[in-house]
């Protein structure tokens, strides 16, 4: 039911960018490759399209979606205004992993919005996203292309994984580059403000914005309103095994997963691990990201882990957790930490 359309991203083939691009016009849905994660499309202007986007992923209406695009000029058609930081930030990190949340013009279906009064817009760098964008020419709604609170798929696999016989095509583009979500920056109250941390990292907006927020938590909320960022939920971007995320001193954290893995082992529990290449963990179940310093490489093998982690059978996930100071690192630590749900060991 769900066509696979294998694309090489070094010279994605116009015939069949073409076909995608037909099934958005016409209101299907395709997730493709973007330089962040897979993306569930819908052509963004079209309602009933974009509902199809929340009934396949069992995605709640009140989170709103990003609509993609494929160059600034069509901007404008979407917000109701624009200002030198929005061209100064485009200029700089457009195509990129940076979504820009901004006041948004009446052309824009309250089901992409979730009723806000803003809409957030990004223009993807992949080659096979920015080929789709050219040959549909019209603006492309899209979410994550996982099940609501699964984690986000860096492959074609995971999209079939979580929505073979629910979408109607998959583009099979490779892996993702970056493997974490756009950085969402607001920039519609007075402080430009950080919703959700992604590879345009804080000291890379600092270049352009001299203040720049960064929201941690979730705001208090009316019941019903639209959540601003679904980043914001506790849970979020979780595999099916529960997840424990270990932070402190990073002997004191190996030593104390190898204990806690001893004891489910015990308890008839098999735990997977994920590590960093050089942690001295040994068994079956360790998954390693890449040099603990190296947070680009942990960040693109980090949803891969944890849904293979979850592919082998394992009962509970033990994750140790990554510099989190500066960088990618504020990424990576935020999408562990809502993973684990709370369940935060403190070594
Ligand atoms: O890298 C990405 O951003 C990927 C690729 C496919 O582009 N997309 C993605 O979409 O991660 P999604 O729907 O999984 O996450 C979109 C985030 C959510 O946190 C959502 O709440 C926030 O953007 N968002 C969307 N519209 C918003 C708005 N008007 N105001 C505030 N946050 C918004
Ligand atoms: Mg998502």
């Amino acid at each position: 039911m769900t066509a696979i359309l294998i694309i090489d991203p070094e010279a994605p083939d116009a015939a069949a960018i073409t076909r995608a691009a037909e099934v958005l016009r016409s209101g299907g849905l395709v997730a493709f490759p973007t330089e962040t994660v897979y993306g569930l499309g819908a052509h963004a202007l079209d309602r009933a399209a974009v509902r199809r986007i929340f009934e396949a992923k069992g995605r709640p209406s009140t989170d709103p979606l990003i609509v993609h695009v494929g160059s600034v000029t069509e901007l404008s058609a979407l917000v109701s205004r624009t200002s030198a930081t929005v061209e100064a930030l485009a200029a700089r990190f457009w195509p990129g992993p940076l979504t820009l949340v901004l006041p948004r013009s009446p052309a824009v279906p309250d089901e992409v919005t979730a009723g806000l009064e803003t809409v957030a817009i990004r223009i993807p760098s992949h080659p096979v996203a920015r080929a789709l964008l050219d040959a549909a020419a019209i603006p492309i709604a899209a979410p994550s292309a996982n099940l609501f609170s699964r984690p986000s798929p860096t492959r074609a696999a995971h999209v079939l994984e979580d929505l073979d016989g629910r979408i109607d095509m998959v583009i099979d583009g490779g892996p993702t580059i970056v493997g974490v979500e756009s950085t969402v920056l607001d920039l519609s109250g007075n402080v430009p403000t950080i919703l959700r941390p992604g590879a345009v990292t804080r000291e890379m907006l600092n270049e352009i914005l001299p203040r720049v927020m960064w929201r941690a938590g979730a705001p208090a909320r009316e019941s019903g309103e639209a959540m601003r960022s679904p980043g914001l939920l506790d849970k979020h971007y979780s595999p099916r095994a529960p997840l424990t995320l270990y932070e402190g001193d990073a002997s004191a954290v190996v030593a104390r997963m190898t204990e806690d893995a001893r004891v489910h082992a015990h308890n008839g529990r098999t735990a997977g691990i994920v590590a960093a290449d050089d942690d001295p963990f040994t068994g079956e179940h360790v998954v390693r990201l890449g040099p603990g310093s190296d947070l680009a490489t942990v960040a693109s093998r980090l949803y891969a882990a944890l849904r293979d982690l979850d592919a082998s059978g394992v009962d509970v996930i033990l994750v140790r957790s990554f510099p989190a100071d500066a960088g990618l690192g504020l990424a990576v630590h935020d999408r562990l930490r809502r993973a684990a749900a709370g369940r935060i060991v403190h070594c």
